[in-house]
């Protein structure tokens, strides 16, 4: 159905480039180019742009050659293309990392692709989830955090995958992490309840950076509706707990749900039930495939190698030896947690879960020569620098130790973004994955079953086939 759709889209492609090109080039562009001087490169196909490319190279597992071949094509850190139905200038390089970053709200601001905003109507902003997340994320908040997911952890390796002999990682570790923020963002503990959101939830996930193409049976189209149903279930949920609010029953006053609920913003206005269930989707969204991602391929890297496994065992084993059996771990453990971390990072910089994001342009300014127009959409990449020999050696290499003493040059790692839009939930994300890690490594060796699986990257990187592996408890 989807190939179908393609083809008609391209047909419709093909008379809109003919319809296009058979007027003079004065009706397409304001100004001349020349007079401009905009960034170099192609924007591809009228709508689509170079959208199928992008996804070619994201399916093949090298999202990196989009930007690569580009960089070097035309020697410049920054070109234009088309993403998205976007008309983008791509800024790479540490340098356009750092320009992106502190000029927020200055001569940037962030902004979802257009895709994104028709699965959320209702949260054209993100800036009241930004203050929630970080309210609830705030350092007394994560330090109770640990030992809950602590506990979540270790009740999910019971149910699911002890006395198995293979386990499919990928659909596994989708389940804690969903787990945890239903507990933690919703204080929803009921395992049907849970599992009946995570499925539409994963299909509107897959249908948001798809091309905006909404016609029955699209990856879009299927997006739209899997949002609607969690939107649904939300609603639900949101109605009850208003209720228990107005009653001064609250009993969880320390979740995602109730801060949305309880604090008014600058205007003291309050948000309606339908934009707190898209700030709530939005919020899921994103913690979710980044965490699950960051976890899937620690497990990968672990497996194939293990004398880098056997030193974050040592590390663990160091760490347990000072605790009392059975006593839950804190703060002061994941502290002691260095080298994971580095291992971790290291995954980061290799898979970085988010593929880079948009801010809009808000005024005329000029970049390394170049000038970018008011409207244009900018998008930085942590591809641009990752895996650059520029700024780390042998990049290909699975190495931790990059991320020793100083470690990486400013504003070349850049997973988690930076500047006054970096990402809140990041100290959560390093909960969460070395609670996990702490855990599964303290039951389990486990060996890859399919050695070479392809990774895919739909924009979140992911296992091919969800990285099956053999279990060996200790
Ligand atoms: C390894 C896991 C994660 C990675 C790699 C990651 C990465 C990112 C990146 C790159 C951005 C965009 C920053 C920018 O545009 O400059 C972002 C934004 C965001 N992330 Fe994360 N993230 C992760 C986990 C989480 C978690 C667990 C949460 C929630 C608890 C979260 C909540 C958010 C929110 C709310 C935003 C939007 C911030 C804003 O609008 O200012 N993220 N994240």
């Amino acid at each position: 159905m989807e190939l179908f759709l393609l083809f008609l889209f391209f047909l419709l492609m093909v008379f809109f480039c003919f319809f296009l090109y058979s007027f003079p080039l004065s009706f397409k562009l304001k100004e001349p180019i020349s007079k401009l001087q905009l960034p170099p490169g192609k924007t591809g196909w009228p709508i689509v742009g170079e959208t199928l490319e992008f996804a070619a190279m994201g399916r093949n597992g090298t999202p990196e050659k989009f930007f690569k071949d580009r960089m070097s094509k035309y020697s410049q850190e920054v070109f234009k293309t088309s993403l998205l139905c976007e008309q983008i200038a791509v800024f790479c390089g540490p340098a356009a990392n750092k320009f992106v970053f502190s000029n927020e709200n200055k001569l940037v601001a962030l902004s979802w692709p257009s895709s994104a905003k028709k699965i959320f109507p209702s949260s054209n902003s993100s800036t009241k989830l930004r203050a929630v997340a970080l309210t609830l994320l705030k350092p007394d908040n994560l330090h109770k955090y640990v030992a809950i997911v602590d506990s979540i952890a270790k009740s999910h390796l019971e149910t699911q995958w002890n006395f198995q002999k293979e386990v499919n990682v990928l659909s596994l570790v989708r389940q804690f992490d969903f787990t945890a923020a239903c507990r933690l963002f919703l204080s929803i503990n009921d395992p049907h309840q849970i599992e009946d959101c995570a499925k539409p939830f994963e299909v509107m996930a897959a249908g948001i950076f798809t091309l905006p193409i909404n016609l029955p049976g699209s990856s879009y189209n299927r997006g739209i509706k899997a949002a609607n149903s969690v939107r649904q279930k939300l609603l639900g949920i949101i109605k009850q707990r208003k209720g228990e609010v107005m009653d001064k029953q609250l009993v969880h006053d320390e979740d995602l749900l109730s801060l949305f609920l309880t604090k008014p913003d600058e205007n003291g206005k309050f948000m309606s039930e339908p934009e707190i269930a898209d700030h709530l989707l939005a919020a899921l969204l994103a913690s979710q495939d980044s965490t699950t991602a960051s976890i899937t391929f620690t497990m990968k890297y672990l497996a194939e190698f293990p004398d880098i496994y056997d030193e974050v065992l040592k590390e663990q084993r160091s760490i347990a030896q000072e605790k009392i059996p059975g006593e839950p771990l804190n703060w002061k453990d994941l502290q002691k947690m260095r080298y994971a971390w580095n291992v971790v990072s290291e995954v980061l910089r290799l898979v970085p879960p988010v593929q880079g994001n948009f801010r809009e342009v808000l005024t005329d300014f000029t970049y390394s020569t170049f000038f970018i127009p008011k409207g244009w959409k900018i998008y930085w990449t942590p591809n641009s620098t990752h895996k650059n020999p520029q700024y780390f050696s042998d990049p290909e290499k699975f190495d931790p130790s990059r991320f020793e003493g100083s470690g990486p040059m400013p504003h070349t790692f850049v997973p988690f973004g930076g500047g006054s839009r970096i990402c809140p939930g990041k100290d959560f994300a390093r909960v969460v994955i070395l609670v996990f890690m702490y855990n599964v490594i303290g039951k389990f060796r486990w060996e890859k079953l399919l050695p070479d699986e392809k990774t895919v990257v739909l924009p979140i990187p992911l296992p091919a086939k969800g990285l099956p592996v053999v279990l060996h408890p200790h």
